[in-house]
């Protein structure tokens, strides 16, 4: 090979690696482009600079002078293509950040479900009125759920089929709880009057699904015992309960009706679409519930109720199926 030669493939690879970085579009492909040019062991530069020994002694200085050109425009290519995909990197880390200085960006954050919304509006509610929160499990046994609310073993509304009995195990049959007033039962057992909770939580009946029923929803359960409570004051909580949550222009009404731990009992209907839907029952508590939990009932008076938190939710917001608050679809939950 002479001088002639070796100087063009130079060239060659010269202009051909100063082309591979240019086209280099990430810091990868520029490392590649470093290794295949200028590598130390199997770089095309290497491999080029090996036929310097085929040439003569007076064609070297200018061969060496041409190498070192080349190595040269391939070091500043190299350096280019560095510093051109670093900058690509971070401006592309910096679109994804988020830029804090920025006026008026806001993000949709998920938010509280509308059920979970209206026990808060009801727990304040209720609150005001000096109604503390109290819990009870939705896991119960018989006594709780039935016997102590004055419904005995042969009563229908202990019927399988209107309830979700769980396995018995342990010689304990136990159930889904059907209402919240197991809790009255639990409070009371616990503590002495005056007594003045609230219960908030789901209850379970079998209950085909339509517009109005689901098999699982939720209900507020009030207790209230003292010396000398009449019905007067359930009457007065009560509206004034619907007054606060609904606005005083939806009208509620009691009527007579019947539930085996209390007496009298009413069911309260509150108004919509021209039509009168329940959403609950009260009452004074049954003497035989106060005695039951060992209240004397010729001291201790009270009364109760239990209401349909989904109903009172509905009604606040037109919804006109409860089916909507359990369907899962965000669309319909991001109006509340
Ligand atoms: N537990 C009843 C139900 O689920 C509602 C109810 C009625 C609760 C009268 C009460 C009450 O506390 O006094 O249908």
């Amino acid at each position: 090979m002479g001088l002639a030669d070796f100087v063009a493939a130079v060239e060659q690879l010269a202009a051909d690696g100063v082309a591979a970085f240019a086209e280099a579009a990430d810091a990868t492909s520029v490392e590649q482009a470093r290794v295949g040019f200028l590598g130390a062991k199997q770089g095309r530069l290497k491999q080029v600079q090996q036929l310097l020994g085929g040439l003569s002694a007076t064609e070297k200085p200018a061969a060496g002078r041409a190498l070192n050109e080349a190595k040269e425009r391939l070091q500043a290519a190299l350096e280019q293509a560095l510093a051109r995909t670093e900058q690509q990197a971070s401006t592309s880390v910096a679109r994804a950040a988020v830029d804090l200085t920025l006026p008026g960006i806001s993000r949709a954050l998920g938010h509280r479900h509308p059920i979970t919304q209206t026990i808060q509006r009801l727990i304040e509610i209720m609150g005001r009125m000096g109604f503390e929160v109290a819990e009870g499990p939705e896991v119960e046994d018989e006594w709780h759920n039935f016997e102590a609310l004055n419904i005995p073993a042969d009563h229908p509304a202990r019927d399988p089929l209107d309830n979700f009995y769980l396995a018995n195990a342990g010689g304990i049959l136990r159930l889904l709880r059907s209402q919240t007033s197991t809790v009255q039962v639990r409070v009371m057992e616990m503590h002495e009057p005056p007594i003045r909770i609230i219960s908030l939580g789901r209850v379970y009946r079998p209950d085909e699904a339509d517009a109005t029923h689901f098999p699982m929803f939720h209900q507020i359960e009030g207790l209230l015992v003292a010396r000398g409570v009449t019905m007067a004051n359930l009457k007065t909580t009560l509206n004034d309960f619907a007054k606060s949550y609904l606005g005083s222009e939806v009208p509620i009404r009691f009527r007579p009706s019947f539930f085996p731990f209390t007496e009298p009992s009413v069911e309260v209907d509150l108004h919509w679409q021209d039509r009168w839907m329940e959403f609950g029952g009260a009452g004074m508590v049954d003497p035989a519930v106060l005695a039951a939990v060992g209240y004397d009932p010729e001291v201790f008076s009270g009364f109760a109720f239990g209401l349909g938190v989904e109903r009172l939710c509905m009604r606040r917001h037109g919804i006109t199926d409860i089916r909507d608050l359990y369907s899962g679809d965000v669309r319909f939950l991001r109006q509340f």
